[in-house]
């Protein structure tokens, strides 16, 4: 009886301890067992899942999920046109850069304009928050796959860049997929090439409609600047080149200013010869400007962009310090001059009733001088665009955006006259 009681318990235990291991091993199993896509490419409704099938593929090691975009999901704008996705892709230290410096630099671009955040990133160490944006199904296929590959191939880009998402209402993509297979064998040493395989279609034959969609700059402008994390915000154009180390030379200027009222720091912009290599310092750049090979931003296209920055002023100024500081305050402001500059994000938002071409941050810095902010030239820091741009004819669609635009403005001053009761350029008897 006592035997057979012990075999009895023996058994049990033995069972207990069996069903244990098994357990165990079948939790090891899950653990472990790449959970790979069968088919190619990986392609899921509206949420794109990716696990470690491939070795550290675009840099997803500790991440396992590639996109944060339900595009059942995102916020409206203002006036449900638009769709918005904040930070579809974090970059690993984003959150760390934003509070160890004190200036984000937030842009905005369509896919044929991204390689340019390979040169911005590398000369840009603190967090940037990029704001992107798609048409439609095939081309939102061809933007994430480009951010990924830019991941893939660059540690900055994959360090510094929150990356968010803004959809047309329109023609709204459904879903979206990315072929990982295909993301291992783009050449990381061509990203022009690279970018221009992806978007080969884009544009053309059926989707002609593209081009004339109006862009929503100032849409994607809000949804960078909101998505930034530090006191101080530099917005630029995707393609605007900081000069090198500006966000570190940017903390030492900022510690120490003093602004009693409402300031922005004028940041210079010059457009530089294709031919030349991205000048090391001010000297360099004023040596170029001097044999014609770089010159203030839109000189030729539409001087008042820029004029009042004053850069004779800022060329005059040479071997000064090193260090960041202000060259000189904008005495002559002017209606359409539009600079870009550092400031907190207090800044008036960018309205974005102005959609497509025109009005769009001019709208802006004149809301800001009219509430009375000053601007002051810092110096010796500065950017480029490249290329010397000549005035060329516009495309119908592209006037037709600016004239919609114009009559907007004619409300937008009215309003901000209104606001501020202050009409300091006498737009009111303007006609513009
Ligand atoms: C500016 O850059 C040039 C060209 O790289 C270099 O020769 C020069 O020493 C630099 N000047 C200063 C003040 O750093
Ligand atoms: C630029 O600065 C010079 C020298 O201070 C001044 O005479 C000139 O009026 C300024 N021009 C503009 C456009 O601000």
């Amino acid at each position: 009886m006592f035997q057979i009681q012990c075999r009895l318990w023996i058994l049990s235990i033995s069972a207990i301890l069996l069903l244990f291991i098994y357990n165990i091993t079948l939790t090891l199993k899950l653990m472990y067992t790449p959970v790979c896509p069968k088919e190619n490419p990986v392609q899921r409704p509206t949420r794109i899942i990716y696990r470690k099938c491939t070795k550290d593929i675009a840099g997803l090691h500790h991440n396992d999920r590639i996109f944060n975009v339900d595009l059942n999901l995102g916020r409206w704008d203002e006036r449900r046109k638009y769709k918005l996705f904040d930070n579809i892709l974090i970059g690993d230290e984003y959150s760390t850069l934003g509070s160890s410096f004190k200036t984000c630099l937030a842009s905005q671009s369509s896919v044929e304009k991204l390689p340019s955040i390979i040169e911005v990133s590398s000369h840009w160490n603190g967090p940037i928050s990029l704001a992107t944006f798609a048409a439609y199904e095939d081309e939102l296929n061809a933007l994430l796959m480009y951010i990924l590959y830019l991941r893939k191939c660059d540690l900055g880009i994959r360090h510094k860049i929150a990356f968010h998402l803004a959809l047309a209402r329109e023609r709204r993509p459904k879903s979206f997929s990315i072929d990982l297979d295909r993301l291992e064998t783009l050449d990381c040493g061509k990203p022009l090439e690279v970018l221009k395989d992806l978007i080969k279609d884009i544009n053309k034959g059926p989707n002609k409609w593209r081009s004339k969609l109006p862009y929503p700059q100032n849409h994607l402008r809000n949804l960078a600047r909101k998505n930034c994390q530090t006191k101080y915000i530099f917005l630029t154009d995707v393609d605007i080149i900081p000069s090198k180390e500006m966000a570190e030379s940017l903390d030492v200027f900022l510690e120490k200013v003093d602004c009693k009222g409402q300031c922005a720091y004028v940041v210079p912009t010059y457009e530089v010869d294709e031919r030349v290599v991205f000048p090391a310092n001010k000297t360099e750049l004023v040596r170029l400007a001097n044999k014609g090979l770089a010159r203030p931003f839109h000189h030729k296209v539409f001087i008042y962009n820029q004029y009042a920055t004053n850069f004779t002023r800022w060329q005059n100024q040479v071997n000064e310090d090193s260090a960041v500081h202000v060259s000189h305050p904008v005495t002559n402001f002017e209606f359409l001059y539009e600079p870009f500059y550092i400031a907190t994000d207090t800044v008036p938002p960018h309205d974005e009733r102005f959609i497509g071409y025109g009005y769009t941050r001019n709208s802006q810095v004149y809301e800001m001088f009219v509430a009375g902010y000053e601007f002051l030239v810092l110096s010796p820091i500065f950017t480029c665009h490249w290329g010397l741009q000549v005035k060329r004819t516009r495309p119908p669609w592209r006037e037709h955006q600016n004239n919609l635009n114009r009559k907007h403005f004619d409300g937008f001053k009215r309003e901000i006259f209104a606001k501020y009761n202050k009409d300091p350029l006498n737009m009111m008897a303007r006609k513009t």
